[in-house]
């Protein structure tokens, strides 16, 4: 990683202060749509908070979800802004919008003095994210990138093994993931909902599996390959027409990216393809080499036991890493993004950590768009 370019991303450690020290910390949720689902049920696993507001721009949909979980006197609005100015109790929101409203949700909230945690991907264009940055900025609140495979123990071990020096020094690196058919519908296909596809919706699991487990080193340049043969065509939805009609997005992507520190990371990521998968996660480094197993539905997790490849006095030889057991991943989201609005002001993924991930999904786009290699340039913060 390199210093001199994050540490103008560092947010200031701030000790946080929830308004009353042991009154319940008041969460508010914006989008109520499918993935506020799992935001619900890991709040409600925690006994140190109330869900106060809600809203959806789909009139009645915020009141039916709280009501779907007995939250009946949560106050619903049809529009974040209008949430945001009637409860001024709140102390933190969840953004669970599609990806285009990522970025204007954050910085509403973050300017009404709130912690965020928002949902997976960061925000669709880099442009966006670097918005959001400066909203943390100014106001003195963080954001908090929802990854939850980042407290996937098998997610942990991939980073200790990269740390502790086994492989040795990382120079090349192949990761993504994806489905033989598994496009999604409703707001993940539009431009105005979505914004992108493939690449956004699991894309950036792959990028962050590797580029937290390598430290986050900066990406210098990238050529970028997108395509949306199967989300276009009724074949790539069990002939569902009217869906591939409305499909504007990538299905497959593509990305050959250098690195700081010399690394190069050859990325691809498909909701469909004529393949089981496009391949597993490889980390060469010049002592050994990991062997990450990819799943048949690609959605960030280890999909079976890694493989470290090293040398033992000269013998070729392979260890097996046995899969670690698997833990309430959404509660842990859930409670160490309370924990850091309570106690330090620290996000568990923070914004300065994922700004390259998505530096990287927009810089594939824009070449893609160009047809050339890119150099990917970070504004300062
Ligand atoms: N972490 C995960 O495992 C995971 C899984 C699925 C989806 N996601 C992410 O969650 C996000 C939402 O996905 P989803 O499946 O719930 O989509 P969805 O379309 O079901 O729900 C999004 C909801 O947000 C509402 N909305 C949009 N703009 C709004 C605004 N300004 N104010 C209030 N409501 C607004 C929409 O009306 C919709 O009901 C996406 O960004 C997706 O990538 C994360």
């Amino acid at each position: 990683m390199s210093d001199a370019v994050l540490s103008q991303f560092k947010q200031e450690e701030v000790k946080e202060e929830i308004k009353t020290p042991d009154k319940k910390i008041k969460v508010g949720i914006i989008g109520t749509g499918g993935i506020s689902n799992g935001h619900l049920r890991a709040y409600l696993k925690q006994n140190d908070i109330e869900i106060i507001a809600a809203c959806d721009i789909i009139p009645g949909k915020a009141k039916a979800r709280m009501e779907q979980y007995g939250l009946s006197n949560v106050r619903c609005y049809e529009n974040h802004k209008e949430m945001l100015d009637s409860e001024p109790e709140l102390d933190v929101v969840s953004v669970c919008t599609y990806n285009t409203q990522h970025a204007p949700c954050a910085i509403d909230a973050l300017e009404h003095g709130l912690n965020v945690l928002l949902e997976k991907p960061f925000t669709v264009t880099l442009e966006e994210a670097i918005e959001v940055m400066k909203a943390e900025k100014r106001t003195g609140k963080f954001v908090s990138v929802g990854f939850q495979p980042r407290f996937d123990k098998n997610m942990q071990m991939i980073k200790k093994i990269v740390e502790s020096g086994t492989l040795g020094e990382i120079y090349y690196i192949q990761t993504g993931g994806g489905r033989r058919r598994g496009i999604p519908g409703g707001t993940f296909i539009t431009k105005h909902e979505g914004g992108i596809g493939a690449l956004g919706d699991i894309g950036c699991y792959s990028l962050d599996m590797v580029m937290n487990a390598i430290g986050h080193p900066k990406p210098l340049t990238v050529s970028g390959y997108t395509s949306d043969f199967f989300g276009t065509r009724p074949e790539g939805y069990h002939y569902d027409y009217a869906l591939a009609k409305k499909f504007e997005v990538d299905d497959f992507a593509a990305g050959f990216i250098r690195l700081e520190g010399g690394i190069i990371l050859d990325f691809r990521i498909s909701w469909a393809m004529h393949a089981d998968t496009p391949g597993d996660t490889i980390i060469f480094g010049k002592e050994g080499a990991l062997r990450i197993p990819s799943t048949d539905c690609w959605n960030g997790s280890v999909g079976g036991e890694m493989t470290l490849y090293h040398d033992v006095c000269g013998k070729q030889t392979e260890t097996k890493i046995p899969l670690c057991e698997e833990s309430d991943l959404w509660y842990q989201k859930i409670r160490y993004f309370l924990d850091a609005a309570k106690e330090n002001g620290k996000a568990p993924v923070p914004t300065s950590e994922i700004i390259y991930n998505q530096a990287i999904l927009s810089g594939i786009v824009k070449s893609a768009e160009l047809g050339r290699e890119i150099e990917i340039e970070i504004p300062e913060i």
